[in-house]
């Protein structure tokens, strides 16, 4: 069944009342796929550009490369695909993304543009022009340089979302620098080992990060981590939140500076170095199967160009009159490109909100989007969930109609908050947009195009133009129709270049199983007959809470090194909030108890050693653990306790009866 009708959709919107609402989303549910909403007129000719990949993909690349970004030396080759799968994107060109974000506005006369309408938690508004990010980054950009920082050599960012995190990477940008952020969620501990494996020259960092009306103190747990790191030469601070609870923060002489001091001193011009197109821009640790984060990286022509379409094209934007908001934080893929990189190579005004969703009130989204008009509204699945729950009356007290567009992001979205998100706070006239990608992918690959594409609550849809994914059967069969794992079988232009410093890595983990051409993806999928994909889900062992990718192994290796622990088994638990939860399966040494205590203390223990996300939902005391007779615990039994499944097979276990001790125990836990 399709819906064409609006008008309908449009009554159940903000300001209906609560039964009203219920009536309507349940009525919904029973439909299938939802035709363009009738009044939306798409701006971008994607149709042509879906030919024109279909009939010849790397002239598509080659065509958009040249239309959306600005070379200082043209590529004469697109693609060098003669050693898979270490690919090579328009790699005798030469560019500079910071030139790209920044000066060709500014040139173009559009330097007084609003880049970001910042917005502080506690109310603060600052609106930053293309021309002020511009003469910041130039004057970081030669702060940096005047460390010592030379194209190639990695800079740390550990920031919380304000103006300075994007100063701060386009400053890397200008000079050829990597950076590598870390999301301020993360613990001290997280940023030490990330700082460690890059051999990071230099942190760029916070005197303090508010949340919620507290104030954490952000260089004084850097300090305690990094006091010893030998690479580690310099650490420039921006103040922000001035002394934390009545202390100042301490500086230490000779590696410590402020970042205002930094650019007061610092000559304003620095003209952007012409990069290779395959210059590393930036690497961005992500979860994988060990407890050892992936070093993604990617480069400055490809990853650029991947940013600067998938913008313009998933959000039909149009730099003129849009404002546009994408929620996530800088410190993952989606802030990368779609907060940075994205939004200002196209030149776009943006909101950036440093504060947290249900701060001061629970209406606050909502608040700055009518405030600012807000035109594209880009959050995760596990956002729209809580704000159901605080209830459609938040939404109702502010005017959304300046919103076009919505987008998803970060794990597959329930129709029931699809439909809550398209009704509630789309009003029924705005097209969703459900994207599926990855850190690795470095932007948007499966994606309805907003006014073109049918979509169908929970797929995020069809490949954009130029990308080919495909389901395989296990043993590498191709699936027309059915289950089976996703890859990608044509490399794109802002794909992973490599794992920093772990080629092997890199090659066994995506392309290993079905050969050097063919990328792993990591996801499960369903297609439809309708060539509709649908994410069901990671294959390896890595947990997605709240649109957070953790490695089981990760928190797994941060139980255990706590001294009462004697092993951990880590799963992922269905959570109707989060997505997934994680459940922690536990044994304790002999001489450890095993109550609320110890549950609160090793929860803390992982919030610092990675951060409060990656804490355990339910820690359950286990005698011992399921185990194959060669020693590996069996994830996918536990998986089936801790979710309350009937178990399976149990045969294969040393001994099968641990199952039945666990399964008791966890109907009893809380
Ligand atoms: O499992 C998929 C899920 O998030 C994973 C990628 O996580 P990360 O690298 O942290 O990037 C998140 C933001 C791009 C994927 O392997 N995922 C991401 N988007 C979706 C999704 N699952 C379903 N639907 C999506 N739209």
């Amino acid at each position: 069944m399709a819906a064409t009708d609006t008008g309908d959709a449009n009554r159940a919107g903000a300001g209906s009342a609560g039964g009203e609402l219920e009536a309507e989303l349940a009525r919904l549910l029973a439909v299938e796929s939802f035709d363009p909403p009738a009044g939306f007129t798409p701006r971008q000719p994607e149709q042509a550009d879906a030919r024109d990949a279909a009939a010849d993909p790397v002239g598509f690349w080659a065509a958009k490369a040249r239309e959306l970004l600005s070379w200082d030396k043209p590529f004469t080759r697109v693609l060098d695909d003669t050693n898979p799968p270490f690919y090579r994107w328009f790699d005798d060109g030469e560019l500079n993304v910071s030139a790209n974000c920044l000066d060709r506005h500014v040139a173009a006369g559009l330097g007084e543009r609003v880049a970001y309408h910042w917005r502080g938690e506690e109310g603060e508004r600052r609106d930053v022009t293309y021309a002020e990010l511009l003469a910041d980054t130039q004057k970081l950009a030669n702060g940096l340089l005047s460390l010592g920082v030379a194209a190639g050599d990695v800079v740390g960012i550990y920031l919380p979302m304000i103006p300075e995190v994007a100063v701060a990477m386009l400053a890397c940008a200008r000079i050829g620098a990597v950076h590598n952020v870390v999301f301020g969620g993360f613990a001290p501990s997280a940023v030490r080992e990330r700082m460690e494996v890059s051999d990071a020259k230099v942190l760029i960092t916070v005197d303090g990060a508010r949340r919620k009306g507290r104030t954490a103190a952000v260089k004084a747990g850097v300090d305690e981590e990094m006091a010893d790191l030998p690479k580690l030469e310099h650490v420039v601070v921006v103040r922000s939140t001035g002394p934390v609870g009545g202390v100042e923060t301490a500086m230490r002489a000779g590696r410590d500076v402020w970042y205002d001091e930094l650019l007061a001193a610092a000559d304003p011009v620095c003209p952007p170095a012409p990069l290779g197109a395959e210059h590393p821009l930036f690497i961005l640790y992500s979860s994988g199967s060990t407890a050892k984060p992936k070093g993604i990286l990617h480069t400055t022509g490809g990853y650029l160009l991947g940013a600067t379409y998938t913008h313009r094209a998933v959000f039909d934007l149009d730099p003129e009159t849009d404002v546009y908001w994408c929620s996530a934080d800088v410190g993952w893929i989606t802030g990368h490109s779609y907060i940075v990189y994205g939004p200002l190579s196209n030149g776009v005004t943006s909101v950036m909100y440093e504060g947290a969703p249900d701060y001061p009130d629970f209406d606050i989204w909502w608040q700055l989007i009518a405030e600012y008009k807000v035109t594209i509204f880009y959050t995760a699945p596990t956002a729209i969930r809580a704000c159901i729950k605080w209830g459609a009356e938040y939404p109702a007290r502010h005017d959304l109609s300046s919103l076009r567009v919505l987008g998803s992001v970060g794990e597959p979205i329930n129709p029931k908050a699809w439909l809550w998100y398209h009704e509630v706070i789309g009003g029924g006239r705005c097209p969703i947009v459900d994207t599926w990608w990855q850190t690795e992918t470095g932007s948007i690959m499966i994606s309805p195009i907003p006014g073109i594409t049918s979509t169908k609550p929970g797929s995020a849809t069809r490949p954009l133009p130029g990308i080919t994914p495909a389901l395989l059967t296990e043993d590498g069969e191709p699936l027309a129709e059915g289950t089976g794992v996703l890859v990608i079988t044509s490399p794109w232009p802002s794909m992973l270049r490599t794992l920093y410093r772990d080629d092997e890595r890199f090659v066994q983990t995506y392309f290993s199983r079905f050969g050097p051409r063919t990328y792993l993806v990591g996801d499960a999928a369903r297609l439809d007959a309708d060539g509709y994909f649908w994410i069901i889900g990671r294959i390896d062992d890595v947990i997605n809470v709240s649109g957070h990718r953790l490695s089981t192994a990760e928190v797994e290796s941060a139980l255990v090194s706590h001294e009462a622990v004697a092993e951990a088994a880590v799963v992922a638990q269905a959570d109707a909030d989060t997505g997934q939860a994680i459940v922690a399966f536990v044994t304790l040494r002999g001489d450890q108890v095993g109550d609320d205590d110890m549950i609160a203390e090793l929860r803390d223990h992982v919030a610092h050693r990675i951060g409060k996300l990656a804490r355990p939902r339910r820690v359950i005391w286990a005698e011992d653990l399921p185990k194959t007779r060669s020693g590996k615990i069996m994830r996918r039994l536990l998986r089936d306790v801790a979710e309350g499944r009937e178990l399976g097979d149990v045969t294969t276990l040393r001994d099968p009866s641990v199952m039945a001790a666990l399964a008791a125990k966890v109907a009893t836990a809380p």
